[in-house]
């Protein structure tokens, strides 16, 4: 039988096809449009940092400024070690297969996050896709770098143009961790993905860098060669930049798929998710919205605002207005959506940038953590998100705050109480705003 020279072509123009399009989807991976674009700079793989006198120590060592068991704690304590082996458990392959993706594990979309996933031509003989999320997925390609870097009379600026990452860089790190616990232009989690299985994401700069768990110390030699690090800090330019790309992903939400809202992961879940007999809105004082309103995931942005309210007021006014604006615009569909999330995204750089600059007291301390208070007594935390943001917040400042200060009360153990907010969210198709709030009572913020 000879094939009819239309289906040849069709064969030719597909093969075509895979051949234009594969390198641009594989670049399209947040991770090497993060990293530097140097082809030179080659991605390693972990072996290349493992012997036992460099990262792959059985326990932590004296000799150098870092633990040097760091692939240890990777390897055995860290999930991104799993990230790929994800793909192929019972739940990743059931995702795949109701999205009718074939192979999770050939699947762009799901390695982009999955896995360091950089084009072929980036990798060295050693690298392995099957790591998961490893050493060179957070710092970068380690070619060029690789000799020198544990040269202290190497200047990081150097190694930064060898394409070390500058995880440093609070802003940097935030944006890449963002990059897949959130999902960015290049790498969207969306509604599609989430109803074939896919967990719902949630991420805290601090409170996640603590559970990965932290493979370095934040000690003496940490802070002079660094900077003064403070939580609260680190959690304000978290915050400020989880906004920033949380309005540059609605900006471009009119791709969305299958429904007649915006990208529906950007919304609150449990507007539409939970359970009606649990019913969770009542009118707040003054309050003119009704009930049965769907909700953007304004968690980002309302945590800013307080920040904002405390650190930079004039600015802490403009994200309550922004927050109005993107609250009504995206509950009734009115579009024009694209625009002031792009207003939005300049007043977040420019908060950010404030954040940085700033030495975080104890007093803005306090101050944030009155109002985060005062917001869930008020009973405003009425979304999962904004409750579950709350709480992380919560519990890292009161952890940063001076431990003999008298800058709050708790009936009880701090502790106590912060387990016990907890475990309002612990089951969230539970979560009752109520509770959450006679838990806050449990804490009384001081006037200072
Ligand atoms: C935007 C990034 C992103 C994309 C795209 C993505 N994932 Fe994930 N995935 C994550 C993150 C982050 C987590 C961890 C969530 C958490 O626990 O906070 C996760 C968790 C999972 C889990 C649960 C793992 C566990 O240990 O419980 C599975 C399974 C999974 N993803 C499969 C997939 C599949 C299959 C695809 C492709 C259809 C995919 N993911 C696409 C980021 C992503
Ligand atoms: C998910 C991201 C991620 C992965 C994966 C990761 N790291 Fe890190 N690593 C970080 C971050 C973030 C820091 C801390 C940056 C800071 O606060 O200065 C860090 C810090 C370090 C430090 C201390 C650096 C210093 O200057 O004090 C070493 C050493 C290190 N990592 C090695 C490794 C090795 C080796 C691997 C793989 C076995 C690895 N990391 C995997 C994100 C990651
Ligand atoms: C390339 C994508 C990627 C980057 C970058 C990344 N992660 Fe992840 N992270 C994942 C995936 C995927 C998982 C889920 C792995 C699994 O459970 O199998 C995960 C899981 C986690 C978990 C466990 C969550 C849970 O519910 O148990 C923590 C904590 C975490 N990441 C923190 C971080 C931090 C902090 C950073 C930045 C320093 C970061 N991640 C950067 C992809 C990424
Ligand atoms: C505007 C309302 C709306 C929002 C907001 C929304 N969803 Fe959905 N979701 C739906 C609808 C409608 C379906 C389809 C239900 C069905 O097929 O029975 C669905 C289906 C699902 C399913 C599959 C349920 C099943 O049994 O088949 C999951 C899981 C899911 N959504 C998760 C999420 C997550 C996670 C979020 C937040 C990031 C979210 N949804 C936000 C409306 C919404």
């Amino acid at each position: 039988m000879t094939l009819s020279i239309k289906y040849v072509n069709t064969i030719l123009r597909l093969v075509c096809l895979v051949f234009l399009v594969t390198p641009s989807i594989a670049k399209s991976a947040s991770i090497q449009k993060l990293h530097i674009d140097n082809p030179d700079a080659k991605y390693i793989g972990s072996a290349s940092c493992s012997s036992s006198n460099c990262h792959g120590a059985g326990t932590v060592q004296n000799e150098t400024n870092v633990r040097q068991n760091e692939f240890n704690t990777w390897y055995n304590h860290d999930p991104h070690a799993n990230a790929y082996a994800a793909l192929k458990s019972e739940q990743g392959k059931q995702i795949a297969s109701n999205l009718g993706l074939g192979d999770s594990t050939k699947a762009q979309v799901c390695l982009n996050c999955h896995t360091t996933n950089v084009s072929e031509e980036r990798q060295s003989s050693r690298f392995r896709a099957s790591e998961g999320v490893s050493c060179e997925g957070c710092h970068g390609p380690g070619s060029l770098w690789l000799s020198s870097h544990s040269n202290p009379s190497t200047a990081r600026s150097e190694l930064m143009v060898q394409g070390l990452y500058d995880t440093w860089n609070s802003t940097s790190k935030a944006e890449l961790c963002l990059s897949c616990h959130l999902g960015d232009q290049n790498q969207r989690i969306t509604h599609k993905i989430m109803a074939a299985g896919h967990p719902r994401l949630v991420f805290e700069l601090v409170t996640f860098t603590d559970a990965q768990p932290r493979h370095y110390d934040v000690d003496e030699d940490y802070i002079n060669r660094k900077k003064p690090y403070r939580q609260i800090k680190e959690w304000a330019v978290g915050q400020a930049q989880y906004g920033y790309q949380f309005l540059d992903l609605l900006q471009g939400t009119d791709k969305s798929e299958n429904s007649l809202f915006p990208e529906l992961s950007m919304y609150e879940c449990h507007t539409c998710h939970h359970n009606p007999k649990n019913v969770r809105w009542n009118r707040l004082d003054g309050e003119k919205e009704t009930p049965g309103r769907i909700k953007i995931n304004g968690s980002s942005l309302l945590a800013t605002q307080i920040i904002a309210n405390v650190i930079a007021p004039e600015y802490g006014d403009r994200i309550g207005q922004l927050r109005a604006e993107i609250r009504k615009k995206t509950m009734s569909n009115e579009g024009n959506i694209s625009e002031i999330a792009n207003q939005g995204k300049q007043l977040f750089k420019t908060v950010t940038e404030i954040l940085r600059s700033r030495t975080i007291t104890n007093e803005d301390g306090i101050a944030i953590l009155e109002q985060i208070v005062t917001v869930g007594k008020k009973g405003t935390l009425r979304e999962l998100s904004s409750a579950e943001q709350s709480v992380m917040a919560i519990a890292l400042i009161t952890k940063d705050l001076p431990s003999n200060s008298n800058y709050f009360h708790a009936s009880g153990d701090i502790s106590n109480v912060v387990e016990g907010l907890y475990k309002v969210l612990s089951d969230e198709n539970a979560f009752s705003p109520q509770r959450l709030k006679n838990n806050l009572k449990k804490l009384k913020v001081l006037e200072n």
